[in-house]
């Protein structure tokens, strides 16, 4: 019997030694010190020995188990180890290789030159208000001086959704607005989609921006007007920009104007961006009329205001040279990208 557990141990140790994993490591344990293993077997026959023979046997027995066991220990713990640097070393990372970049998105050239237009206007003490796009009637044409039959909304026809309601045609709209519930002094901008039912080319579409101006206190003159919007266009083209007014007519301002800056490509003489005329126009503009004012209650003895709108899309065109309105709504990420 000696002999049998010598041999078990010997051939344990050895295929323990052998076992590259831990399944098999398992099955060895399974196979010799299992219920139904080789040293198992051989102590449920020890009934058969010699009240001498049982003890030693006994003992011998234990020590060949204490060292299976032992060894079992040793080798999971070296298998697991392997395994582990196995897999450390088949999941290496190279951390020098280049990542993958994410392409980052940047604003709109509309959003873009909007937003240089908010801050010019910010650092004046101007406030930035909304309206609606969907407007009344009465806002977008006849609280702006433009009763029904007025031949100037000729120019501005838009999409009706009732008689009385319709996609904006202008931002102007929003000075009522604002006039009705703020008292002067009233310093704001108001930037905005507008609509108009034009076919689409490349310097029409029947959706644009406007961003409207307007400024109502005591004691405001021409004089302010021409030097506010003066300020702004040199903060926009630099300082050594020149402008002039051309007089002009919009019925909701007395007087008129429209202002031009004089073209920074060829300055006066003429040339492609400006096609020849040498002036850009910027912007319309004048006084606000009496009739408004009184309109959103607001006494035009005591109180005087101008106001001004811009095309937004014209000015970012002249900006970046882009000869294509259409190019703007596109979302084409090849025109997009340059800006
Ligand atoms: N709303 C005008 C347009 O669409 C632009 C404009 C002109 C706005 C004069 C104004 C203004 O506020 O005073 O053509």
């Amino acid at each position: 019997m000696k002999e049998a557990l010598q041999a078990i141990l010997t051939k344990a140790q050895e295929q323990l030694r052998a076992a590259g994993d831990l399944k098999a490591l398992d099955e060895i344990r399974v196979a010799v010190l299992g219920k139904k293993g080789e040293l198992t077997g051989i102590l449920k026959s020890m009934g058969k020995l010699s009240p001498e023979e049982r003890p030693v046997i006994g003992q011998l027995a234990n020590e060949v188990r204490s060292q299976i066991e032992a060894l079992l220990e040793e080798r999971i713990a070296e298998v697991k180890e392997e395994e582990l640097s196995r897999r450390l070393q088949a999941e290496q990372l190279d951390v020098t290789l280049p990542g993958q970049r994410r392409p980052l998105g940047k604003k709109h050239p509309l959003t873009q030159v909007l937003d240089e237009v908010k801050e010019i206007f910010l650092g004046m003490g101007f406030s930035v208000v909304q309206g609606p796009e969907v407007e009344l009637d009465y806002y977008n044409f006849e609280a702006l001086n433009l009763p029904k039959d007025h031949p100037a909304r000729d120019t501005q026809d838009t999409f009706y959704i009732t008689d009385r309601v319709l996609l904006r045609t202008q931002t102007s709209g929003v000075q009522v607005r604002v006039m009705e519930k703020q008292k002067p002094p009233i310093r704001a901008i108001s930037p905005g989609r507008v609509y108009r039912s034009d076919a689409v080319d490349a310097t029409h579409s029947p959706l644009f921006h406007q961003i409207e101006g307007l400024v109502v206190d005591k004691g405001v003159t021409m004089a302010d007007l021409k030097g506010t919007l003066e300020i702004f266009v040199k903060h926009l083209y630099g300082n050594d920009t020149v402008v002039r007014f051309r007089p002009h007519h919009f019925p909701f301002t007395e007087p008129s104007a429209e202002m031009d800056a004089q073209c920074f490509a060829c300055h006066g003489e003429g040339c492609r961006l400006c096609k020849g005329e040498g002036w850009i126009e910027i912007l319309g503009c004048g006084m606000v009329h009496p009739k408004v004012l009184r309109g959103c209650g607001i006494d035009p003895e005591e109180y005087s205001g101008f106001a001004f709108g811009i095309g937004l899309e014209r000015i970012v065109m002249r900006n970046f040279n882009i000869d294509d309105l259409r190019l703007f709504y596109e979302n084409d990420l090849r025109f997009l990208s340059q800006f």
